[in-house]
C-alpha cells in the first residue's frame, strides 16, 4: 500500500531577531523529520510546547514551504507550483474553533465555502445538499444550517470545523490539538466522531497533541519530537509499553494512568528546555537527561535501532 503522505527529512528554519547591530538568529523549528501515514491510519505527533508540532502541520498543509527536505502526497511530490492542485487533499482542524471559524457566517455558508471556491461547476442546490449531509455525518442537526457559530457549544463548534475540513473529501486530515480546548467529557465525543469518520472515509490522520492520554486512544503510530527533531518513532503499543528514548519515558511517566495497578513512578525532568536559538551540541536532550554521559554532549545520536528507532546512545532495553 502506498502512503497517503510521506515526508523525507522535512525541515523549516526561521530567521529571528537581528537589527542594526546584531545578526539574526536561526530557529530550526523542524529538522530532519521523516514519517509516513497510510489511508485509514493515525500518526500522532507528540512533544512539549515549542517542539515544532504546529510548524510541521503548516508544512504538510501547504501553508508554508519547507526550507529543506520533501514530502509526497499519494505518491506525488508536493512542490509549490502544485499547491493549488493538491491543497484540497489535505485539510486542517485547529484547536480553537472560535478562532478558525468565521463568526459572521452561518454554518451553511461556512460549509459551502470550500465548494464555492474549489468546485465551481457544482450547483447551489448540490452544495446545499452536500453541506446538510455533512452536518448529519458529524452529528449536528440539519435544522441548524442557518445558525451562527456562537449559537453552538464548544464541542458542536469543533464538529462544524471538522465538517468544513471534510467538504472537499480530503485524503489526509491534520488535527492540531483538536480537543485540547474542550471539556474532558466533550473530548471523548469528538475523538469518537473522528474515529467513526476515519473508518467511514478511510482518512489518514496526522494527530498533533501534547496530551499522551488522548494519543493513547487515537494513535496507530507515534512520532515523539524534541526541539524540532524526532527522537522516537514507532507503533503506539511499543512506545507506551517499552519506550526507548528517556524523553519518551519521562513524557509517559507524567501521564495519569486510570489503572492504579499500572501507576508508574513519575520521572521529573531537571533543568529547562533549552532556547531554540541555542540548542546544545550533541544530544539536545542531554542537559535534562539522567543518563547523560560525555558522548551525549559531544555527538548527536541518529534515529536508529530496533524494534523501532530512537535517537539515543543509551536507550532503554
Ligand atoms: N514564524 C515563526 N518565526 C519564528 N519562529 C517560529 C515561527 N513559528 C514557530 N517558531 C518557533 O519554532 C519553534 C516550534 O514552534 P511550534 O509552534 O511549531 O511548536 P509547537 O510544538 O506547535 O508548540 P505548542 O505545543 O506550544 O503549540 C518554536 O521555538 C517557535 O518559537
Ligand atoms: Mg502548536
Amino acid at each position: 500500500m502506498t502512503a497517503i503522505i510521506e515526508a523525507r527529512d522535512l525541515g523549516r528554519d526561521y530567521e529571528v531577531g537581528g537589527g542594526l547591530f546584531s545578526k539574526p538568529g536561526i530557529v530550526r523549528a523542524v529538522a530532519e523529520t521523516s514519517f509516513s501515514v497510510e489511508a485509514g491510519r493515525t500518526l500522532a505527533v507528540v512533544g512539549e510546547s515549542g517542539c515544532g508540532k504546529s510548524t510541521l502541520a503548516r508544512l504538510v498543509t501547504m501553508i508554508e514551504e519547507p526550507t529543506s527536505g520533501s514530502f509526497y502526497l499519494d505518491g506525488k511530490e508536493v512542490t509549490k507550483d502544485r499547491w493549488r492542485e493538491l491543497r484540497s487533499d489535505i485539510q486542517i482542524v485547529f484547536q480553537d474553533p472560535y478562532g478558525s471559524l468565521n463568526l459572521r457566517q452561518k454554518v451553511g455558508a461556512i460549509l459551502e465555502e470550500p465548494l464555492k471556491i474549489n468546485r465551481p461547476k457544482m450547483s447551489a442546490k448540490e452544495r446545499h445538499e452536500k453541506g446538510r449531509e455533512m452536518m448529519r455525518l458529524v452529528g449536528l442537526r440539519e435544522e441548524h444550517y442557518d445558525r451562527f457559530p456562537h449559537m453552538f457549544s464548544g464541542g458542536q463548534r469543533q464538529r462544524i470545523a471538522v465538517a468544513r475540513a471534510l467538504m472537499l473529501e480530503p485524503k489526509l486530515l491534520v488535527l492540531d490539538e483538536p480537543v485540547s480546548a474542550l471539556d474532558l467529557s466533550i473530548q471523548s465525543q469528538i475523538l469518537n466522531l473522528l474515529n467513526d469518520l476515519q473508518e467511514r472515509m478511510n482518512l489518514a490522520y496526522l494527530f498533533i497533541s501534547h496530551d499522551l492520554s488522548v494519543v493513547r486512544h487515537v494513535a496507530d503510530d507515534i512520532l515523539v519530537m524534541y526541539l524540532g527533531r524526532p527522537v522516537e518513532f514507532g507503533p503506539k503499543d511499543e512506545i507506551f509499553e517499552a519506550p526507548r528514548h528517556p524523553y519518551t519515558k519521562a513524557l509517559i511517566s507524567a501521564t495519569p494512568s486510570a489503572d492504579p495497578a499500572n501507576r508508574r513512578e513519575r520521572i521529573k525532568l531537571v533543568g529547562e528546555l533549552p532556547s531554540p536559538l541555542a540548542v546544545p551540541p550533541g544530544c539536545p536532550f542531554a542537559p535534562r537527561c539522567w543518563k547523560t554521559e560525555e558522548k551525549c554532549r559531544a555527538e548527536r545520536p541518529q534515529l536508529t535501532g530496533t524494534p523501532h528507532p530512537a535517537a539515543c546512545f543509551f536507550p532503554e532495553n
